[in-house]
């Protein structure tokens, strides 16, 4: 039988594309149709079976991730784990906060505002079956620009460009990753970018580069959520797929 898979959830930063809503919440907190956006990732990992998970928050509203969410329980949990970034570091920043909790298992990291329609399952099970790196997921996006970009070539991705002005393909990162816990070496040696931050963009390319990573593209509707037009569409989206049909929207009389 093959080790289990941790999770982590990123669920920290200020979320200030998003002020004044976040100006005394967190983004994650915020909800998404009928749920906190939290939920969401939360239940892509149970969903792929993944049922040991860490959550890193940060900011002045940490404490209420425990208040909402306690030790799991009502997601069928044994337990949930929480850490604390603090200032917004980046998110290969904040992998470091997870290395004592991953040990020396593979994991999979989901950014806390990524809402996605399908299971993630079959790609956590052929992460099982790689010996070694990384694997990411890519979606095709009209607007790429704001995502990290992948380059593919014969099969292979050959670069990942962080937020580039002018994109070489539609192929966005989206912020579902998996890796081996050598991700923690590769981290020790980022510089931080122009944002000064430690970027992830970073981490995947030192792979791509070592030939070890891999990727899918994902099944299904994908979106962030950390702008006002992605928050509004993630709320679009997630009520179509709760029965909330065009036709029953036009109904909402102003
Ligand atoms: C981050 C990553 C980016 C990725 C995106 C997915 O961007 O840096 O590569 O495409 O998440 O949501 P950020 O949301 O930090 O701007």
């Amino acid at each position: 039988m093959s080790e289990a898979i941790k999770g982590v959830i990123l669920a920290g930063g200020l979320g200030s594309r998003l002020a004044p809503l976040t100006n005394i919440t967190n983004k994650h907190l915020l909800p998404i149709y009928n749920k906190p956006m939290i939920y969401y990732p939360l239940t892509t990992l149970i969903n792929a079976g993944i049922k040991d998970i860490m959550i890193v928050t940060g900011g002045n509203n940490a404490g209420d991730f425990l208040r909402l969410l306690g030790n799991g329980a009502e997601f069928g949990l044994e337990d949930l784990n929480y850490t604390y970034q603090k200032g917004e570091g980046g998110i290969a920043d904040a992998l470091k906060l997870v290395k004592h909790f991953v040990g020396s298992s593979k994991f999979c990291v989901i950014l806390g505002d990524n809402i996605i329609e399908k299971s993630i399952k079959k790609y956590v099970e052929k992460f099982k079956n790689q010996k070694d790196g990384a694997k990411i997921l890519l979606k095709k996006v009209e607007d790429p620009e704001r995502f990290g970009v992948a380059t593919i070539k014969d099969g292979k991705v050959i670069k990942i460009v962080e937020k580039p002005k002018k994109p070489e393909s539609n192929y966005a990162v989206t912020g579902i990753y998996f890796y081996h816990p050598d991700v923690f070496e590769i981290i020790k040696g980022l510089k931080p970018s122009q944002r000064n931050e430690l970027e992830i963009t970073d981490v995947n390319n030192h792979y791509i580069r070592k030939k070890t990573m891999s990727y899918d593209i994902l099944d299904g509707w994908w979106t962030d959520a950390g702008t006002f037009e992605s928050l509004y569409r993630a709320t679009y989206l997630v009520a179509k797929k709760c029965g909330v049909t065009p036709a029953k929207l036009k109904k909402i009389k102003e």
